[in-house]
């Protein structure tokens, strides 16, 4: 995520869109004003979607790990101040000129992969990366350059075009998946971002077959979602790895066969997985994001066939250094974004997928509290005693 800095420019004036929408909305929103310190519960003032845009009522929002590395500066390109937030759901409120795909009233999921449906990786079945994405494009303003939010007079940037952590907020049309209509929108907040991208590191990006044996390094709300997808996948035997314990019986509820804190071993866990598996699980996942972690997920798996998919996030400029022997023997390394999925197309399934009773994603929510809460959500996360909390507004 290495966006260079741009600088705000001013907001152009408002223009009524077709629907006659054009009022700004004064809301609640939690604003991150530096690195480091707690969120502030804020009024801000939300301006309309302007051409190709969406603004979202939302009404529920995860915590997830990420929103932390933002509030901890660990992002050298995210801005502040800034509205944190990237999983949520809510009700579109308004819609600017052009939209076609949602109307007001319908619920959706705000998408942290945007599908453009017209770049070469979106025309790539394969590819779930959008060209057209925060990636390429400033994260903290939408595509335009621009920010709908002010607070105090002040500026506000967005986070990967979302800031879920607010009451309304603005997205593009193509960063919006429109959900079925009977979807508990405080349950399937999490399929913007945790619950997908574990659980689609098992289906879509490792491939797990059935019969094989995985390893999970990290028991959160991402880690506990390749359980699930583990589980889904047929495999037979799943290693839950975590240094803290009183992740073990959800793991178990979830599919877990086995589970295993590090600190107990007497030798270093990739030994420990290769003694008990005999030559190294088939797949194993990093669901932390530490080096010393994605290493021994990596010498986890078996020398020859084994696939590690890395999904823990690393503070931004760091390096891993390796022996390539490690790899040379045929094993693959492979990353994931938000688990594979192509946003857009594939949230609405997963939803209805949810609504069909094929998964239990219920089983990753242990806190609800309300909004003005956030920062207490966030101090169950730090403490390792909340998988995920949801925020509702
Ligand atoms: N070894 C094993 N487990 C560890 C270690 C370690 N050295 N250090 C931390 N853990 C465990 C924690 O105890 C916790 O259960 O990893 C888990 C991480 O879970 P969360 O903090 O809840 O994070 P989550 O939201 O699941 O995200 C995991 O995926 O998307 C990325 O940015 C995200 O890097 C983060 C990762
Ligand atoms: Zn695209
Ligand atoms: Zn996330």
């Amino acid at each position: 995520m290495t966006v260079p800095k741009r600088v705000l420019k001013e907001n152009v004036p408002m223009q009524r869109n077709p629907l006659g929408c054009f009022q700004v909305i004064r809301c609640r929103a939690a604003v991150a004003w530096a690195a480091g310190h707690p969120l502030s519960i804020e009024e801000v003032e939300v301006a309309p979607p302007k051409a190709g845009e969406v603004r979202i009522k939302l009404v529920a929002a995860g915590i997830c790990r990420t929103d932390e590395h933002l509030l901890q500066g660990c992002f050298p390109s995210a801005e502040f101040p800034v509205i944190p937030g990237h999983e949520g759901a809510g009700i579109v409120e308004s819609i600017g000129e052009g939209v076609t795909s949602v109307k007001p009233g319908d619920k959706v999921i705000p998408i942290c992969v945007p599908q453009c449906g017209e770049c070469s990786f979106c025309l790539n079945p394969e590819s779930n990366y959008c060209l057209k994405s925060h990636f390429s494009e400033p994260q903290n303003l939408l595509p335009d350059k621009t920010t709908r939010f002010t607070c105090k007079g002040k500026q506000i940037h967005h986070f990967l075009w979302m800031s879920t952590f607010a009451e309304y907020t603005v997205v593009p049309e193509y960063a919006v998946a429109k959900i079925d209509p009977a979807a508990p929108l405080d349950k399937v907040c999490l399929l913007g971002c945790g619950f997908s991208t574990g659980y689609g590191a098992a289906i879509n990006t490792a491939k797990v077959k059935p019969g094989s044996t995985c390893a999970i390094f990290g028991l959160g709300g991402v880690g506990l979602s390749v359980v699930m997808g583990c589980k889904a996948a047929g495999a037979s035997r799943i290693i839950a790895v975590d240094i803290n314990k009183d992740k073990f019986a959800k793991a178990k509820e979830l599919g877990a066969t086995d589970c295993i804190n590090p600190r107990d071993c007497q030798k270093p866990i990739q030994e420990v997985l290769t003694d008990m598996t005999g030559q190294g699980v088939d797949y194993s996942f990093e669901a932390i994001g530490l080096k010393e972690t994605m290493i021994a997920a990596l010498a986890s798996c078996n020398m020859n066939t084994g696939i590690c998919v890395m999904i823990g996030e690393l503070d931004a400029g760091s390096e891993i250094s390796l022996n390539p022997m490690i790899l040379l023997t045929g094993r693959a390394w492979k990353g994931t974004l938000v688990g594979g999925w192509k946003m857009r197309d594939c949230i609405p399934r997963l939803v209805s997928s949810y609504l069909e009773k094929k998964f239990n994603s219920d089983l990753l929510i242990t806190h609800t509290l309300p909004f003005a809460q956030v920062n207490e959500g966030f101090e169950l996360l730090r403490a390792g005693k909340s998988i995920r909390s949801v925020l509702l507004f």
